[in-house]
């Protein structure tokens, strides 16, 4: 092999590492954990254990699509695309109302962040053991299997 043909390779070599290395390795790249423990900083008093949500499993295991759970409305559309930023729920809905919560106005219970996440999680939940009783015998519908009893 010539001398030329290893530069003209090493310089490809090292243009191809800025390419495809470059913007993977860039430090603001979002990152959601595998398992993520829910115990919102909204309320400062929690009645309810922690929910622990295996965020990797609902994505890649369970047929869960990003758009399921994240949303930015804009003109009453869901705009959100993968590889936008997520933001918390919370910072969107920051209604803290726990007791009573569908007894406020319409508007309240869109921005309440209990029923958002129980809207969310149980709708799902319940939605797919509507449509298959048996295939979803064991998804969490019920107060413990989400928020298991404190020992
Ligand atoms: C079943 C619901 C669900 C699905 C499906 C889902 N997510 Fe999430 N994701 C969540 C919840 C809940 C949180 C935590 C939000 C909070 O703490 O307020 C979260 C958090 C995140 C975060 C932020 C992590 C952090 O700590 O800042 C990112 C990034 C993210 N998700 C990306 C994705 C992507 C990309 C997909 C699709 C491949 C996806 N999610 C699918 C529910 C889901
Ligand atoms: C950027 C702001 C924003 C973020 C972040 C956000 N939401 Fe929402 N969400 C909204 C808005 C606005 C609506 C009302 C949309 C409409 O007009 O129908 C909504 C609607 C909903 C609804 C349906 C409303 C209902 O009454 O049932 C659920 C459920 C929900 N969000 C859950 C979540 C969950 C869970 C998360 C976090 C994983 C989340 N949202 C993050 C803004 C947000
Ligand atoms: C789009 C539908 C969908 C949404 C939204 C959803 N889930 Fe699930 N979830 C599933 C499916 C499917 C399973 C697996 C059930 C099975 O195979 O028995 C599951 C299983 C679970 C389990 C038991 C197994 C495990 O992984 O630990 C927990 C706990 C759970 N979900 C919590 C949540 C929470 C908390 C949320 C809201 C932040 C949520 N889920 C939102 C579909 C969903
Ligand atoms: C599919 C999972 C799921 C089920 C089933 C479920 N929840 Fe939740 N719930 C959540 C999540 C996620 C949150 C947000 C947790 C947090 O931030 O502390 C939450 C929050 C709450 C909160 C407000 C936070 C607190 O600690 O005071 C209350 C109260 C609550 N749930 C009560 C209930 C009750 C009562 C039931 C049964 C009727 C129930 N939940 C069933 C997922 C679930």
């Amino acid at each position: 092999m010539g001398k030329r043909f290893l530069t003209v390779l090493a310089v490809l070599a090292f243009l191809c590492g800025v390419v495809f290395l470059g913007p993977s390795g860039a430090a603001d790249e979002q990152k959601a954990p595998d398992v993520i423990i829910i115990q919102d900083a909204l309320w400062s008093k929690h009645t309810k254990s922690p929910v622990k949500f295996s965020h990797k499993k609902h994505a890649d295991e369970y047929g869960g699509k990003c758009v399921d759970c994240h949303h930015v409305y804009k003109d009453g559309k869901n705009t959100w695309k993968e590889g936008d930023k997520v933001q918390k729920c919370s910072e969107c809905h920051n209604e803290p109302t726990i007791k009573g919560e569908k007894k406020l106005s319409k508007d309240k219970q869109t921005l309440n962040l209990k029923l958002a996440f129980h809207n969310n999680c149980q709708g799902c939940h319940k939605e797919l053991k509507k449509k298959d009783k048996q295939k979803y015998a064991d998804i969490p519908t019920t107060c413990v299997k989400c928020h298991p009893k404190k020992k």
